[in-house]
């Protein structure tokens, strides 16, 4: 991994905003990250991720906590949070907004056990592929404290592959539809592509029952993404 993404908030943070990151999938065209989307403030976050912050509780992980602004809230209300993330440039801007207990770190390598573990942004993605889901579940399970909890959220995408007449051309013999190839470029460079898997709410519950996770949903939001909470 070049760390483009890393790169891209190091500039932002250290006042050399120019220009977005622009991501595109599979099966989609285009888009554009805005950085300072990555630096929201609690006020201007999903009301999921408002959500997840408001029930997080006791010591808490933010798992692929990018520019840490979760970590950040929670921290300001006197939380115990830790903030990891593969992204170096992540971690150092997560330093440098002040975020006290940060590690680059792979959330397979953690150990440590938590009350509440906070997957945003499309949390399931780091799964990169449903035939790794028990694994990670598995995992994540194995570091939660007696009553702890995992917050995840994640979308439907099912609707990207919709025609103008309302029919739908998912191609039955591939693979679950949330498994896209994601490609990132910055500054006119190319990241090495990432597999970035999407769960529909069901297919997460089922795989959650596998693995003896009870799964509920917290709360959907106007586009076909939802909050859930894993114990
Ligand atoms: C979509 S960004 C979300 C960042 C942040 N949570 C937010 O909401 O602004 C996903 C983050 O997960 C990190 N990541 C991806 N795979 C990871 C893994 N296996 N372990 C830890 N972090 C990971 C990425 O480097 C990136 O910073």
């Amino acid at each position: 991994m070049k760390d483009l993404f890393g790169a891209a908030l190091l500039d932002y943070q250290n006042g050399h905003y120019t220009e977005d990151i622009i991501t595109s999938t599979s099966i989609s065209d285009n888009d554009i990250l805005p950085l300072p989307y990555l630096f929201r403030d609690y006020k201007d976050m999903p009301k999921l991720e408002q959500k997840a912050l408001n029930l997080a509780k006791g010591t808490i992980l933010d798992v692929g906590c990018g520019a840490g602004s979760h970590s950040l809230y929670l921290q300001k209300k006197n939380l115990n949070v830790k903030a990891i993330d593969i992204s170096q440039g992540a971690i150092d801007v997560c330093k440098l907004r002040g975020v006290k207990n940060t590690q680059l770190k792979h959330i397979l390598d953690e150990t440590e056990t938590f009350d509440t573990l906070l997957l945003l942004m499309n949390g399931t993605g780091i799964f990169e592929a449903l035939s790794q889901v028990s694994k990670y579940l598995n995992h994540l399970k194995s570091l939660l404290k007696p009553n702890g909890q995992i917050l995840i959220d994640s979308s439907d995408i099912k609707y990207m592959y919709e025609d103008d007449d309302g029919g739908f051309w998912i191609d039955t013999n591939a693979n679950y539809y949330g498994e896209l190839d994601y490609f990132l470029s910055y500054k006119g460079e190319n990241e090495v592509p990432i597999k970035w898997l999407y769960l529909d709410f069901n297919t997460l519950k089922l795989a959650c029952e596998t693995v003896g996770l009870q799964c509920e949903l917290v709360l959907e939001g106007d586009h076909f993404e939802y909050l859930a909470r894993l114990s």
